[in-house]
């Protein structure tokens, strides 16, 4: 199927940020979520990344107009019904993306691939909610979606060859490097990304180190681009913690175990930059 009309379900940091890739490659998008507010907010991101890029000199302003004329806000999941590719983007909760995918899988055309940017859920367990299982994959987007380069793409047991190789084909569209993993809890990036962030807060609850302290020594002593309780506070520390529960419950064993700290954070609402608290205060 030509792909024209692009969905996204969810206009959080990951979906606003899919959708903006999206549009930007010349597709129509449909950006839904369950709340008038959501989705102006995720507008008002993708405007604002857009105007700095603008300001920038990388981009001129008619180009910068055409982007946000091509997203279509939406709060009906039914507008899905015009939609020839989904991507799923919204929280990392299990019982809520199996309802989403019962609904798409009612209201969307029946050649859709109804993708998920699940950073953890096995794809054949989203999969087995629909009736087209060989047209449910995952397409894993990284944070923050316009910069980094990566699409992690997940092969479900029954995901289809035409299934894989349109959602790979669309990762490049969008000026991504797709990166092919199975359907393990965690799958490649989260596998490897979490387990390391949760040691680091474990450093910071046995007392080893400060988080300034943590974070420089991974920053400087492995050049990674920001420290890993940096970086939990921008992936958000619910969606750390639910991350680590998957790989904790999908494989049963110890490595995995969330630290009792980061649960303690998520518990008193500290979950990162989108609270203002995590590790760090934002202002
Ligand atoms: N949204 C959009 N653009 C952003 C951004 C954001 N939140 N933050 C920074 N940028 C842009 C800036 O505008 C700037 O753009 P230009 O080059 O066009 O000027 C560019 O990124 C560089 O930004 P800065 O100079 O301000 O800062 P930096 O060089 O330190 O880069 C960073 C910021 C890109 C976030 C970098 O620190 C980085 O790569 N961090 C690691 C990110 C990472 O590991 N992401 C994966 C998370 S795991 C995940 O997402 C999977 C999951 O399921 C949990």
């Amino acid at each position: 199927m030509d792909i024209k009309t692009f969905g996204v379900i969810g206009s959080g940091q990951m979906g606003n940020g899919i959708a903006q890739v999206a549009a930007m490659s010349g597709l129509d998008v449909i950006m839904n979520d369950i709340k008038d507010e959501f989705v102006q907010r995720g507008m008002d991101n993708i405007t604002k990344l857009l105007s700095r890029s603008v300001d920038k000199g990388k981009m001129n302003a008619e180009d910068k107009d055409a982007v946000l004329a091509r997203i279509k806000p939406s709060v009906d999941i039914k507008d899905m019904a015009d939609a020839d590719f989904v991507v799923e983007a919204a929280v990392e909760n299990e019982p809520l993306k199996f309802k989403i995918f019962q609904n798409l899988d009612e209201i969307c055309k029946p050649d859709v691939i109804l993708s998920s940017n699940t950073s953890s859920i096995p794809i054949g367990r989203i999969a087995s909610q629909t009736k087209r299982p060989d047209k449910v994959i995952g397409m894993h987007f990284m944070n923050p979606v316009p910069v980094m380069k990566l699409v992690e793409v997940i092969r479900g047991l029954a995901t289809s060859d035409h299934t894989f190789k349109t959602t790979w084909d669309l990762s490049i569209k969008f000026g991504k490097t797709p990166a092919q993993a199975n359907d393990f809890p965690g799958f490649i990036a989260n596998r490897i990304l979490l387990p390391m962030i949760n040691e680091a807060v474990y450093c910071l609850y046995h007392g080893v180190g400060e988080p300034e302290a943590i974070d420089t020594v991974m920053k400087l002593g492995m050049n990674h681009p920001m420290g890993p309780l940096a970086l939990a506070d921008l992936i958000g520390l619910d969606t750390c913690l639910a991350i680590m529960e998957t790989l904790y419950n999908g494989f049963k064993d110890s490595k995995y175990r969330p630290c009792p700290l980061l649960r303690k954070y998520v518990e008193a609402g500290w979950l990162g930059r989108k609270t203002g608290r995590g590790f760090y205060e934002y202002k």
